[in-house]
């Protein structure tokens, strides 16, 4: 979610039963990218994929489709069921009439409400084969994403998270786009605490168990830039470099983490 310059965090800390909840939520939400994934492929519309995930959710989940209708302070209704971001899309792209062709990398955001509880989680595909640099910027993303997430643990703080994904992704040549960042998430979409993808060691609120927030880097292949389309919703990068994103909802535990957005059709995490 879009970043914003705000006073003191009220980070909530999740109960037994709120954990119980999130834990469904969140496999709900991989379970509809596993159910998607097969439909990736050239010819498809975006506006298609969303008509399929929303029809899943809703028939065969029983989901709410989070974004249908978000309106966060400062934007308008969000039109959609799913996020699709394709190539210098970097996040929010709208699905429409745009159809998929070879080549084409493209994330694919879900967030559910199961009795309330979101999850929210994407991942990114290949549209045929892909060319090397894309799938270069696609391993890079999910590796920043998951030094992220191994960090957590109690008494870490978020500036070691957004370090070690800065710090992987400049170290290969890419940028972390700023305006953008991870959430606290539960009953609400978003929540404190932001979780910048950038930052110092040691610097920021320490974790505790039973915070619940998402790891959901963006990272560019060219410069970091981002500007946001006539549409009011779709960012994509100033310099048209292709941009790539996961997202994984984490819970922090006694001595570590456990990921929420796991099933079946989960990419392994890197070695
Ligand atoms: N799922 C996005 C996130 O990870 C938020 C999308 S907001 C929407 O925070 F309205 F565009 F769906
Ligand atoms: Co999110
Ligand atoms: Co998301």
């Amino acid at each position: 979610m879009a970043r914003i310059e705000s006073a003191v965090m009220a980070v909530e800390i999740k109960t037994p039963k709120d954990i119980e909840h999130m834990r469904v939520a969140g496999r709900l939400a991989s379970e509809v990218l596993d159910f998607i994934t097969p439909h990736v492929q050239p010819g498809i519309t975006t506006g298609e994929l969303d008509r399929l995930c929303h029809d899943y959710m809703v028939n065969q989940q029983g989901t709410i489709p989070a974004p249908l209708n978000y309106t966060p302070p400062g934007y308008t209704p969000y039109p959609k069921s799913i996020c699709t971001s394709v190539n210098h899309v970097v996040c929010h792209g709208v699905p429409g009439e745009k159809r998929l062709k070879n080549g084409d990398i493209v994330n694919l955001d879900i967030t559910v409400i199961k009795d309330g509880y979101h999850g929210d989680t994407s991942r990114m595909f290949y549209v045929g084969p892909p060319s090397i640099q894309a799938r270069r910027l696609i391993e890079l993303t999910y590796d920043c994403m998951w030094r992220g997430i191994r960090v957590i643990k109690p008494g870490k703080t978020l500036g070691d998270i957004g370090h070690a994904i800065q710090n992987h992704a400049e170290r290969n040549g890419c940028s972390i786009v700023r305006e953008f960042c991870g959430h606290g998430i539960g009953l609400k979409f978003h929540e404190d605490p932001q979780i910048l993808h950038y930052g110092s060691p040691g610097m920021g609120m320490k974790l505790e168990e039973g915070m619940i927030f998402t790891v959901e880097p963006m990272i560019n292949a060219g410069r970091p830039e981002i500007r946001q389309m006539a549409d009011g919703w779709t960012i994509v990068t100033k310099d048209h470099s292709l941009s790539a994103q996961w997202e994984h909802t984490v819970l922090v535990t006694a001595d570590g983490f456990e990921v929420l957005t796991l099933s079946d059709g989960s990419p392994p995490p890197p070695a």
